[in-house]
């Protein structure tokens, strides 16, 4: 019984994370979560305002826009995740904080965020260029974008800020939209 019981577990185990490496290879953007100090830095260095929308894309186990709610109940809490395993994982999380957040399956690139005020990322190099051209079309001006380690090629920031990280110091980067040629 025991043993039925470990081996199904451990079925599970190994399905999430063949699951898990399938979007990855689809995404090419891992799950890796932000620390909790980082995520405190990312939510302060926003300066989050009154009733303004949030958004996480790309929003893994959900830590970002929990701490933003927790922080500025005020605002509207977004994310998007397109891991089955760890969309799961963050819905739990959304459930146990008892705050309002919604927090949905999908792919980003195919929801409109033009009601943003501000957007957190944490992705890859990879898709900052293709993101740059769906906030182009889609985010109102003066939308802030708050990168984590990855900044957008070929556009000015409008501020920098240094957080310690596990190996050392890396950055967050701020844009204000639309974002300036560099
Ligand atoms: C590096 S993790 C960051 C998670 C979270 N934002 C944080 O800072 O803790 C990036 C997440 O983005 C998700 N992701 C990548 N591409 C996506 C897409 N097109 N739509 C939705 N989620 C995506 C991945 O599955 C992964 O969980």
């Amino acid at each position: 019984m025991l043993l039925d019981i470990l081996v199904g577990l451990l079925v599970l185990l190994v399905g999430a994370i063949a699951m898990t490496g399938v979007f990855y290879c689809f995404t090419m953007v891992p799950y890796v979560p932000t620390s909790s100090k980082v995520s405190r830095q990312m939510v302060d260095f926003a300066g989050l305002k009154g009733g303004e929308t949030v958004y996480d894309l790309g929003a893994g186990d959900a830590r970002l826009l929990i701490e933003a709610k927790r922080v500025h109940r005020g605002i509207t809490a977004k994310g998007y995740e397109i891991s089955p395993v760890v969309y799961l994982l963050g819905l739990y999380h959304v459930r146990r904080s008892k705050l309002p957040i919604h927090f949905s399956f999908g792919n980003f690139f195919h929801r409109d965020v033009s009601d943003a005020d501000c957007i957190f990322l944490y992705l890859m190099p990879e898709v900052m260029g293709k993101l740059a051209e769906k906030f182009d079309r889609e985010l109102k001006p003066g939308t802030k974008v708050i990168s984590n380690v990855f900044r957008f090629k070929d556009r000015s920031p409008v501020g920098t800020r240094e957080v310690e990280w596990i190996s050392g110091k890396r950055k967050l980067w701020m844009y204000e939209w639309p974002a300036k040629s560099s």
